[in-house]
């Protein structure tokens, strides 16, 4: 914490105990490298991050690539059947070894000099080397993956938080979704010119939600203050029963109560009383989830860790995630998911499924670039939240806790 910033000589233990509550963060949060290196760190590199869904590795060599900061992880399917996480770093001279982002391999051969991995990660083949070299002791090294009913999460710690408390506490109610057999309908990357922090933050609000995001204030009661927002949920509440859905709500978010644990929440809220699903027109996109039976006009949302949201619709389930880049860069992955057994075409039209949050990612994308551009200027000054910022505010609050961890 005695780190000196270069633009005012303040250190980020000085920054943190001079913060002004209730206020957004210091400018150097979002553009100081020191305080960037800190989050690597105490935060990008010790949290779970939500890596795809158990379906898209279907078969033994089925892999996909998860870059994060500095890190590349290779998951894969092993021989045996389960997945497995390794850093995507050759142990010869440290060459990235797969160059794909998803596809099947029957190994991995590292594009620089050749070395060979069997899909368990064990080194198979390296030309020309003593004849003392011991192949078995330059195998690809571990990352932690972890799966929460049917999602696969990547750690790059050995000793990543425990997650058995979010598989036990979420059981029910991401069993009423049938989470485990769902399978991902469509996958969009969008890449952001800001800072993680700024798009997380702006994903935590719905403050901006009736100025930025016409297609979504149409259908979600989030752009609603908690007052009004109460009175306009009774249909839902007298609905749920029948459709089969009952009403959980989980607030293990702070990591603070529950310490070496992932932090996770899980609540309901309704949409207005016309719309069955997030959808242009509110109309079903696709055939209803795991035990659901009907439409109550409402809508689950969980998080998972820093980095990983998800929002259930009855018909469909949106996976978020965010991906620190660089200081100035980051991206958001979206999963769109549909029942196992649903077929394109028959049951559901790409198309129709990711419009709303297409278009509402898209203007996401562009007010948080806005945000930065303002962010990065001599006249930014922290200002004050909201009384429809308080998740945001406690994002950041958390924040500033992790990176005082030891
Ligand atoms: S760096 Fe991979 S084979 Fe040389
Ligand atoms: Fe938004």
């Amino acid at each position: 914490m005695s780190t000196f910033l270069n633009q005012d000589r303040r250190s980020i233990g000085d920054l943190i105990a001079n913060r002004k509550p209730g206020y957004s963060l210091e400018q150097a949060f979002y553009t100081d490298p020191e305080i960037y290196k800190l989050e690597v760190e105490k935060i990008i590199n010790r949290n779970w991050i939500l890596a795809g869904h158990t379906s898209q590795w279907p078969q033994p060599g089925d892999f996909r690539v998860l870059n994060v900061a500095q890190e590349s992880a290779i998951v894969v399917r092993s021989e045996g059947g389960e997945l497995r996480g390794f850093a995507n770093v050759c142990r010869h001279r440290g060459s990235l070894v797969c160059l794909q982002s998803a596809g099947h391999a029957d190994k991995f051969t590292c594009p620089y000099h050749g070395w060979m991995y069997d899909i368990d990660g064990n080194l198979i083949a390296a030309r020309n080397m003593a004849d003392d070299f011991d192949k078995s002791s330059h195998g690809l090294k571990k990352v932690s993956v972890g799966i929460i009913h049917g999602l696969v999460f990547v750690c790059f710690s050995d000793d990543p938080p425990s997650i058995d408390g979010a598989i036990r506490d979420l059981e029910e109610a991401m069993g009423m979704y049938d989470f485990t057999n769902l399978k991902v309908a469509a996958q969009k990357s969008y890449p952001i010119p800001a800072n993680w922090k700024l798009a997380i933050e702006n994903y935590q609000e719905c403050y901006h939600c009736a100025t930025a995001h016409p297609e979504y204030a149409l259908m979600h009661t989030l752009m609603l203050d908690r007052e009004k927002r109460e009175r306009v949920s009774g249909h839902m509440y007298e609905r749920m029963e029948a459709c089969g859905i009952k009403d959980i709500f989980i607030d293990h978010i702070d990591t603070e109560a529950r310490p070496g644990e992932i932090g996770f929440g899980f609540g309901r809220t309704a949409m207005f009383s016309k719309y069955k699903t997030g959808s242009k027109g509110g109309e079903p996109v696709a055939p209803l989830l795991g035990n659901i039976t009907g439409y109550d006009s409402g809508q689950a949302d969980l998080s998972f860790g820093p980095f990983s949201f998800v929002l259930a619709y009855n018909d469909h389930v949106v996976c978020y995630v965010f991906t620190p880049i660089d200081q100035n860069n980051s991206s958001c992955e979206i999963y769109w998911l549909v029942r196992g057994d649903a077929e394109e075409g028959r049951d559901y039209d790409v198309e129709a499924l990711t419009w709303l949050w297409d278009v509402t990612t898209k203007a996401d994308k562009e007010i948080v670039s806005n945000n930065s551009r303002g962010v990065h200027s001599k006249y930014y000054e922290p200002g004050p939240f909201s009384g429809m910022e308080r998740m945001e505010q406690r994002y950041t609050e958390w924040i500033l806790q992790e990176l005082q961890r030891p």
